[in-house]
């Protein structure tokens, strides 16, 4: 039997194999709302124009609603057969409301309709992951409020640099987020034309309303180009690289939550909430959200490839292939919120041990640079020749086992004569955070002036 979509100039159905490699519907069914809501938009414009009458464009709307009722309901019974996610809805709409429904698919495509659908579902998703986004970067305002003067060691190459404070921490992280949300928003405003009425590839003879339709689905404006209307994914595209970084991001943090929450660092105790136990060692809590988190970033990165494959030497205008934008696009949106708002919980609950950050700061030598800094203000020494006497200053702490406030004033006037008592007053890991105040700098001044901006740019 042929098809009836298309059945016309065909003698016999297809293989079951040529069904099985060619159904969307698997996983195309999630886009169902968004295809109603187009269509239904598109028959109100059929109407308006008058291409349609419109007592068929209102039996078609109100159809539709039944249809989305249906699927929504979970009664909806999907068809492999019908291929796809529109087709589906098309020939159960034909069921319920009998011969208008075979008007609907008037000047446009499943090119222009698939494109369009998928649009409004990516916008969705950039609108739900700026709202996560937001309440992450709330999250880390709460504990970079509470902990902008609790002291930790700052790390490059995860050695102890210098001091930093806690909020100076958690607020570099909220410009990493602010970013990816800027990037998320900057994708939408491009991505927001509707394809719309580009129909197959080349528009269409019927006096459609384009602009009609693009504005009632909030679109800014139709697509310029009927050819690039539908061949385009740059849009899915953008959407996975902005999920690619803020996954990054998320990944990086995750690490350091995972390191923070061992037993040799204790910077941090996650809640019960976000741990997970062992059903052998009684003893553990483990940070597998953070884990996963951190892992996340293998399936979406990979999603970013593997559209970037599909989409890499197509011919215009549309090809099937395009049908393989949806999984991936999918998987990817579905573990960033998840990721998302699995951080969010364990930012919230969080708990920063305030006394081991301390205590982790002052170790490691972690105010050698103030001390250099000390000797060139202090005795006129230049840089270069300081930072060798500091050198030379912590190989002894080092030596005696001691920290560099642990030396004696004349064990430190061995190594330079001229070095006089106030120097112990640059050693202390808060005089340290507190003169470090330059624009953006780790002084608590400088973290609560960050806060405010954070704060007032939120709302
Ligand atoms: N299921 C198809 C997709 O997801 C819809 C578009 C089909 N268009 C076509 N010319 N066969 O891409």
């Amino acid at each position: 039997q042929s098809n009836a979509m298309w059945g016309g100039r065909f003698a016999a159905g297809p293989d079951a194999i040529m069904e099985a490699i060619n159904a969307s519907i698997g996983f195309d069914r999630r886009l169902a709302r968004q295809d109603i809501e187009g269509s239904r938009a598109h028959a109100a414009m059929l109407a308006e124009t008058g291409i349609l009458s419109s007592k068929d464009a209102e039996a078609i709307r109100e159809g539709l609603l039944t249809v989305l009722s249906e699927i929504e309901g979970g009664t909806f019974a999907f068809s492999t057969a019908l291929e796809d996610i529109h087709m589906n809805v098309e020939a159960r709409l034909k069921e319920i409301i009998g011969e208008p429904a075979g008007r609907l698919h008037t000047g446009r495509s499943r090119n222009d309709q698939v494109a369009t659908d998928f649009k409004l579902w990516v916008r969705d998703q950039i609108d739900a992951a700026v709202a996560g986004l937001e309440a992450l970067i709330r999250a880390l305002l709460a504990q970079a409020e509470a902990g902008a003067e609790w002291v930790m060691p700052g790390f490059t190459h995860l050695q102890t640099a210098q001091p930093v404070t806690w909020g100076h921490h958690m607020m570099a992280y909220v410009e990493m987020f602010g970013r990816d949300m800027s990037r998320f928003a900057d994708a939408r405003a491009r991505m927001n034309e509707c394809p719309l009425g580009a129909a197959a590839l080349a528009g269409t003879s019927f006096p459609i309303d384009r602009h009609a339709t693009a504005q009632a689905l909030g679109f800014d404006r139709p697509a310029a180009n009927s050819l690039d209307a539908v061949s385009d994914r740059d849009f899915a595209l953008e959407f996975l690289s902005a999920a690619s970084i803020c996954a990054m991001h998320l990944s990086r943090f995750a690490e350091e939550l995972v390191i923070w929450s061992s037993a040799q660092f204790r910077f941090v105790t996650l809640s019960d909430r976000f741990s997970t136990g062992s059903s052998i060692m009684p003893q553990k809590k483990n940070p597998d959200a953070a884990e996963l988190i951190r892992a996340k970033i293998g399936r979406i990165f990979g999603a970013n490839v593997a559209l970037m494959t599909v989409m890499k030497g197509l011919p215009l205008a549309y090809s099937k292939d395009m049908q393989e934008d949806k999984e991936q696009v999918f998987d990817a949106a579905d573990n960033l919120m998840l990721a998302l708002a699995a951080m969010e919980g364990m930012v919230r609950d969080m708990t920063a041990n305030r006394a081991a950050l301390e205590a982790a700061a002052a170790s490691g030598f972690s105010t050698a640079t103030d001390l250099a800094d000390w000797l060139v203000r202090a005795l006129g020494l230049p840089f270069r020749e300081a930072h060798h006497v500091t050198g030379a200053l912590v190989a002894l702490a080092e030596q005696k086992g001691c920290d560099l406030p642990g030396l004696s004033l004349s064990e430190m006037q061995q190594v330079h004569s001229d070095i006089r008592e106030d120097v112990f007053s640059v050693l202390g890991v808060h005089n340290s955070v507190a003169s470090r105040v330059s624009y953006g700098g780790t002084a608590p001044t400088q973290v609560r002036a960050q806060i405010g901006r954070w704060k007032d740019r939120l709302g």
